[in-house]
């Protein structure tokens, strides 16, 4: 790597991430059926309809990758709880062995010197609430406070750091308008419903964590930056639309009090009844925000409803996920962020990587190169006045890369999915040298 631990601020936090549906192995511990079970059991939604029944068997696998994580010298692990491993019905009465599993990984973590930051949501809906509407349902704030209740009288008193949802933007929009994700819904009003409700979920769980004493609370947006296709008026406009609703909407509501118009006209018509009176709730006040960044796309406008626009392949080398390799977006958001939204609020990257084809012992220098550049935009935004007070790789291990199966491999530890084998790659290494220096 091109830097080292010693050109970041002491108590500075390198940290990698995964979540738990990615990784755990579901069908383990007497969890109770995710949307993403049944997402991914109808045929066309996920390649080869591959799902996270037993991914990386994390589960069974936990003290090993613990150690994987101590060795490899980081100062913090992002991972996600999943809801239906606490609560298999949703709700009601918690499952002691999902309870005790993330008991076991905090003090593991904690064991090995490992700061433990907590996404209490990353994707996986129990089966029982996505019956009701899930994410479209308005009650889903209070189900979401009452799960981070469970959940949190038990590790709370021992994380350094919790989000309530990861990606809202996917939550809502990649789930309920493009339908790559689960519910794999294409409906603006159900759009419109689950972008408002992930954020009033997120507000009743900040205000449950500070009533038990939670410390250190924040949230985790994903940012994509927005070129226009041609230099026409028309993409130009396309382009901000993009921006609205992918990265100003959520930020605007978290931190601003309000949506951004652009983006109101598509959607207020479809909006939950009462939508307006919700700010208070949604913009409880935070101890830090978490950006996860991979890349930029390039957005042409076409004949057709709102939003009327869309994605064209632009010239930049691309990852395995065909994304273009655009370090300077991370730059302009973290400086975007802190100026307009965060001001002053510790920032944090809390996801970057690329995918790529890996094979074990074929060094991954992609990689290397890709984080290099990355976290060289980052430095650079430290210069000019951002206080970044950490950085996530995604993702520790290759693992379940939701629609697209098991090909898409982001990990710094390789997997391989037949024996479930770990082996570290080249950035491993060239990482957990970065950070011993
Ligand atoms: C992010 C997700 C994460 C992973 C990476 C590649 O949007 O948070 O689970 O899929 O993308």
């Amino acid at each position: 790597m091109n830097f080292s631990r010693s050109d970041f601020p002491a108590g500075f936090q390198f940290a990698a991430a995964t979540s738990s549906y990615q990784i755990e192995g579901h069908q383990f511990g007497g969890a109770g059926k995710t949307h993403w079970d049944t997402f991914a059991a109808t045929p066309g939604n996920v390649v080869r309809a591959e799902n996270g029944a037993i991914a990386c068997d994390h589960y069974h696998r936990m003290e090993e990758d613990l150690d994987l994580m101590q060795a490899l010298g980081l100062d913090a692990y992002r991972f996600s709880t999943s809801w239906a491993r606490v609560l298999p019905e949703g709700r009601g009465t918690p499952n002691q062995d999902g309870l005790d599993f993330y008991d076991r990984l905090v003090d593991g973590l904690l064991a090995r010197g490992l700061n433990p930051m907590v996404t209490l949501y990353h994707w996986e809906l129990p089966v029982p609430l996505a019956d009701l509407g899930g994410w479209r349902n308005p009650d889903i704030a209070h189900w979401f406070a009452d799960f981070t209740t469970v959940l949190m009288k038990r590790i709370g008193d021992r994380v350094f750091s919790v989000a309530p949802i990861n990606e809202p933007w996917c939550v809502g929009w990649l789930s309920h308008f493009m339908g790559h994700h689960a519910p794999g819904m294409r409906d603006i009003r159900a759009t419109a419903h689950a972008m408002h409700h992930v954020l009033t979920a997120h507000g009743r769980a900040i205000q449950t964590m500070r009533a038990l004493g939670v410390k250190n609370l924040g949230a985790v947006c994903n940012l994509e930056f927005a070129h226009p296709a041609n230099d026409s008026a028309k993409a130009e406009e396309a382009a901000r639309l993009y921006d609205g609703y992918y990265n100003r909407f959520f930020l605007g509501g978290l931190f601003q009090g309000a949506y951004p118009e652009d983006v109101m006209e598509g959607l207020a018509p479809h909006m939950p009844k009462g939508w307006e009176h919700d700010f208070d709730l949604i913009g409880q006040p935070l101890d830090w925000c978490g950006l996860n960044y991979y890349t930029c796309k390039r957005i042409a406008p076409v004949e057709g409803p709102w939003p009327a626009h869309d994605e064209v392949p632009g010239p930049l080398p691309k990852t395995q996920m065909d994304w273009e390799i655009y370090p300077q977006g991370l730059h302009h958001f973290l400086i975007w962020v802190h100026e307009n939204y965060t001001k002053g609020l510790p920032l944090y990257v809390t996801e970057n990587g690329m995918a790529h084809p890996d094979q074990v012992d074929v060094p991954d220098q992609a990689r290397i190169d890709y984080l290099n550049a990355h976290v060289a935009a980052a430095r650079q935004a430290m210069t000019e006045g951002v206080p970044l007070a950490g950085y996530t790789f995604w993702s520790l291990m290759d693992n379940y890369e939701w629609a697209l199966g098991y090909e898409k491999r982001f990990g710094l530890i390789h997997v391989d999915f037949d024996t479930l084998d770990r082996t570290p790659k080249a950035s491993y290494h060239a990482l957990s040298d970065a950070l011993t220096r």
